[in-house]
This record gives C-alpha cells, sequence and structure tokens, in this order.
C-alpha cells in the first residue's frame, strides 16, 4: 500500500493532510524520514508519526454498536438515521456496514465492521453463531411455545427453522430467545405462529460477546481483537 494511504487510514486524516504530514518530514519509515507519498508499505515496515508511537493501520474495524429504536440497519437510507450514520464521523476513511440487521424497531447489539469476511462468516447458518435477545411479548411466554421452537417451526410461508432456544424469565412475558440462524422477521415470526405479538426486542449476544452494559442506546465502541474474535465462538 501506499505511504500516504496508510498514513490516512491509519491517522484518519484526509490522503490531503497525509501528504501534507509526508511532505514536511513528519513521518518515519522504519526510522528514517520519508517525504515521497508513493512509497510502498510492506506489512514488515515500521511506520512512524513525529512525536508519536509507531502508527499502527489496522486493516479492519469492528465497533459494537448498541442500536436505538427507530433506527435502520443498513449503511444509507433515504429517510432514516443509518446505524452507520452513527458512528461514520470518526470513521471517515472507512467503508463501514452492519454485519446482520435488527428491524427499526428492535435496539440492542449491532456488529460494524469493514471486515467482508468476518461479516459473512458470522452470519453464515454454517457457523452456527448464537445470537440471543430479550424479547417482551404481549402475551406470557408458554411451555408449547419453548417445545415448538426446540424442535424447530415452521413459517406460514414454509420456511423451516432450525431448532431454537427459549428461556423463561421472572417476567412472564419476557423470554430470552438464542438463534443460530437470521431469518427476516424471524423472532416476530416464530411467536406469530402462537399468535404472541412482539413488544419490544433486544439483542444481547452475539456469539461468545455479550453487549456493553455501560453503552447506552446509541453508544458504541471499538471492539479489540480479543473481543472480536470471541463473536465467532462457537
Ligand atoms: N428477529 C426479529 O423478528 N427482529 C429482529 O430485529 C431480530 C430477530
Amino acid at each position: 500500500m501506499r505511504l500516504d494511504k496508510y498514513v490516512s487510514d491509519a491517522m484518519q486524516v484526509s490522503r490531503t493532510n497525509a501528504k501534507k504530514l509526508i511532505v514536511t518530514g513528519k513521518v518515519l519509515v522504519n526510522g528514517q524520514v520519508c517525504r515521497k507519498g508513493d512509497t510502498q508499505i510492506q506489512p514488515q515496515d515500521s511506520v512512524s508519526a513525529a512525536g508519536q508511537e509507531a502508527v499502527q493501520r489496522e486493516e479492519f474495524v469492528y465497533i459494537m454498536l448498541n442500536k436505538p429504536l427507530g433506527v435502520v440497519s443498513a449503511r444509507t437510507d433515504k429517510r432514516d438515521t443509518t446505524v452507520t450514520d452513527l458512528v461514520k464521523d470518526s470513521f471517515p476513511r472507512r467503508t463501514l456496514f452492519p454485519a446482520g440487521r435488527l428491524d427499526k424497531t428492535s435496539t440492542g447489539f449491532i456488529l460494524l465492521t469493514d471486515d467482508g469476511t468476518f461479516a459473512h462468516n458470522i452470519l453464515s447458518p454454517k457457523w452456527h453463531i448464537e445470537k440471543e435477545y430479550l424479547v417482551t411479548l404481549d402475551t406470557p411466554f408458554t411451555p408449547q411455545m419453548q417445545e415448538g421452537f426446540a424442535k424447530g417451526v415452521t413459517l406460514v410461508d414454509g420456511t423451516v427453522l432450525a431448532p431454537a432456544q427459549a428461556f423463561e424469565t421472572d417476567n412472564p412475558f419476557e423470554v430470552r430467545v438464542i438463534l443460530t440462524q437470521g431469518v427476516y422477521h424471524q423472532i416476530k415470526r416464530m411467536f406469530g405462529i402462537y399468535d404472541a405479538g412482539v413488544n419490544k426486542l433486544h439483542r444481547l449476544r452475539m456469539g461468545g460477546l455479550i453487549l456493553d452494559q455501560n453503552l447506552d442506546a446509541g453508544q458504541w465502541r471499538k471492539l479489540t481483537l480479543q473481543e472480536k474474535d470471541l463473536i465467532a465462538k462457537r
């Protein structure tokens, strides 16, 4: 990768500002000032900026967002605010997208990333990554629902769902549901079979990573690579 692109990505500055840093001698490659923006940087090269530690370009970023109500799980939308809109000012040089969807009326853990392969893998039914939700119903949760989900229900359009776990909580209207697949409106349609409406749906967990309780609705933070790997844990 060219040095100017590397510096712009790593320091989250525009390409023009990266070029300025380089031509004014502020950027060192392997300890030497390098004023040429088109220098090719290899993975083993170390890049640093004057007065700063080594500038590490992260190949990809992984962001945990607590999605608020009313925001859509898309990269762009003509009408509504998207999950990407909530973070994009902090990542002007990245093309982030949500890995998976929550309905506009759902809340909770959304992963935003620019790592297409990772997103594809964790969403693939083959990987069986669990997603856990706290669901509030308009009617009490019943053992029939629990047993039906455990066997795998057939939706009205004939889609046969994989077995899913559902657990009662202290509140008869609240259920914890664990899915390993992501069919459109899956939870609402699963409960719909039992004439139960979903009043609230909040994603608590993806794989082995629980939504950070310190994140209020609309807040987000970057994940460490260890946390990102926890998502992929089966
Ligand atoms: N199932 C739904 O019905 N909605 C969601 O947002 C997620 C799972």
